[in-house]
């Protein structure tokens, strides 16, 4: 039985950096197991439901076929097919759910309802994206720097971009619990709210990260990876204008890239892209790119969380 039994997976705040490392290490024995072909049944009797408020490709498809080939029984619901809060109330639809579910992964708006759901259904939940955290991603972004760098404690992590958005949210607690150097380059206008900052310097004083958020893309020096994510997160679309204006000069080039004098910088993003806008082609497509690694982490990862809860 794993010490996590039991346990959501809303955000990283609720994780210690142990938790989190145990994660990790599960994740890459669960790739080694899968790249040798060993896939085991650690699912079977279960149910999971995916339920969906916002588009996905990478995390619907992780927590699809991690869980179905172990086994298990995965139900996606969009908003179209159920009452989510409509005709009927979320608590009561939660307690449902908890009668018949496993556990539940939810991808929408408001972390509220992630959280809502964990209180009413008993049963794990686990956030597939909101509009404040993104935390199975980060798992899947650190386990692709340890594979790069080995381990990750005292490496220089560079968001560029919306520094406001769920996942530099996200990664903000990754690295600040973890170690990890984690410095933030956007305009002011887009700059990660102080309450999280004062969360994250408690746990970057702990585990010797240093955190920074700066304006200016000279940041980037020293950095072993760049980050970067749209400019327009879903549910935002109202801002494209105004985002443009403010991120266009903080686009990951090839230039950027060499700003950091390392040549065994990566570039990470956890994807969907928009090519030519965050960053170009030639660096999403090139040889310092490790998206795919990152995008095929998101499923190892996720069944990590998956069997420590569940199993
Ligand atoms: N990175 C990520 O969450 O991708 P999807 O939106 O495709 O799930
Ligand atoms: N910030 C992006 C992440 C997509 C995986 C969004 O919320 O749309």
């Amino acid at each position: 039985m794993s010490i996590l039994k039991g346990r959501s997976f809303l955000t990283l705040l609720d994780y210690t950096a142990e938790e989190i490392l145990y994660l990790l290490n599960l994740a890459k024995k669960i790739k080694d197991e899968a790249k040798k072909g060993k896939i085991k049944r650690r699912f079977e009797g279960k149910t999971l439901a995916l339920l969906f408020e916002k588009r996905s490709t990478r995390t619907r498809c992780a927590f699809e076929t991690a869980f179905g080939e172990e086994g298990g029984h995965p139900v996606f619901l969009s908003t179209n097919d159920i009452q989510l809060g409509g005709k009927e109330s979320l608590e009561d639809t939660a307690r449902v759910f908890g009668r018949m579910f496993s556990a539940i992964q939810f991808r929408g708006f408001k972390q509220e309802t992630a959280e809502t759901l964990a209180k009413y259904s008993n049963i794990p939940v686990y956030n597939g994206l909101s509009d404040l955290y993104h935390p199975t991603q980060v798992l899947a972004d650190i386990m692709t720097l340890q594979e790069n760098f080995g381990g990750v404690k005292g490496k220089k992590l560079c968001y560029v971009g919306d520094g406001r958005n769920n996942v530099a949210r996200s990664l903000m607690i990754g690295c600040a619990k973890l170690g990890i150097h984690f410095t933030v380059i956007t305009p002011a206008e887009l700059n990660p709210d102080e309450e999280l900052r004062k969360k994250c310097a408690v746990f970057a004083q702990a585990s010797g990260s240093i955190i920074t958020v700066t304006p200016n893309t000279d940041g980037v020096l020293g950095a072993d990876a760049l980050y970067t994510d749209v400019w327009i997160s879903m549910g935002e679309e109202e801002k494209r204008d105004e985002r443009v204006r403010l991120l266009s000069r903080y686009q990951v080039n090839q230039q950027l890239m060499n700003m950091t004098a390392k040549k065994e910088t990566i570039f990470l993003h956890c994807l969907p892209a928009v090519k030519g806008e965050e960053v170009t082609a030639d660096v999403i497509d090139g040889p310092q790119s490790r998206a795919w690694d990152e995008a095929e982490n998101r499923k190892h990862t996720i069944k990590a969380v998956m069997l420590a809860t569940l199993t």
